[in-house]
């Protein structure tokens, strides 16, 4: 059975384009068939469109509850009846009514390793902890959401990233973005390998 992916993306898309290409290459036995965001502009919009790929931008109105945002947000991805939707830069927190409109079947990724730097630019503020001589390893992580927490819950995959000597803000964070690549991939792989055991008889 192929999975379902609805994607939620407020920036550039390098990770939606990652779980784009590894469907087209057959690497997970999945599709993309949605990706909505909370910022019409988002680059990420227009590399769903690039593929035919049903797109909807949720903008947030003045002063909208977070849990009115929200439930717009849940009736729009829902006819497009995801099997697992894929926090991919998604830089809004979701309200418990919205995850639970998707029991067991919301991911987030994020560029640090379990229990560390929760939050906004993470990659950054790793930079200028290794810069100030304070870190010598970052990472990225991939997570269920079970919950309101900030980049927490049950832990899919992590994989650190280590500081070279000279690396620049940009060395770095490419090391990250193609680690997040990889790492995402194998995340939804094992969630479907977890899947394909549990409806085997
Ligand atoms: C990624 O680095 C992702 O880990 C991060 O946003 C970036 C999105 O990049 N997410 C978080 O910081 C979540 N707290 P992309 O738009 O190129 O996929």
């Amino acid at each position: 059975m192929t999975l379902r992916i609805v994607v939620l993306a407020s920036g550039g898309g390098s990770n939606l384009q990652a779980i784009i290409n590894a469907c087209a290459a057959g690497d997970i036995e999945a599709s993309v068939v949605g990706v909505a965001s909370d910022n019409p502009s988002a680059f990420a919009i227009q590399r769903a469109a690039n593929h035919q790929i049903d797109t909807a931008a949720v903008t947030p109105l003045d002063n909208e509850a977070r849990t009115s945002f929200d439930s717009r947000l849940a009736q729009t991805i829902s006819p497009w009846r995801p099997d697992l939707v894929v926090l991919a830069g998604f830089m809004r927190k979701l309200s418990v009514s919205f995850i639970q409109h998707f029991p067991n079947s919301i991911i987030n990724l994020h560029p640090a390793m379990p229990g560390q730097l929760p939050g906004i630019n993470a990659i950054e503020r790793a930079y200028g902890e290794f810069a100030a001589g304070n870190r010598s390893s970052s990472g990225v992580m991939v997570h269920f959401v079970p919950d309101e927490g900030i980049d927490t819950g049950p832990v899919i995959a992590s994989m650190p990233v280590v500081f070279e000597e000279h690396d620049t803000l940009h060395d770095f964070e490419q090391r990250m973005h193609a680690t997040e690549h990889q790492l995402l991939i194998g995340a939804i792989r094992t969630i479907i390998s977890q899947r394909q055991k549990v409806t085997t008889p």
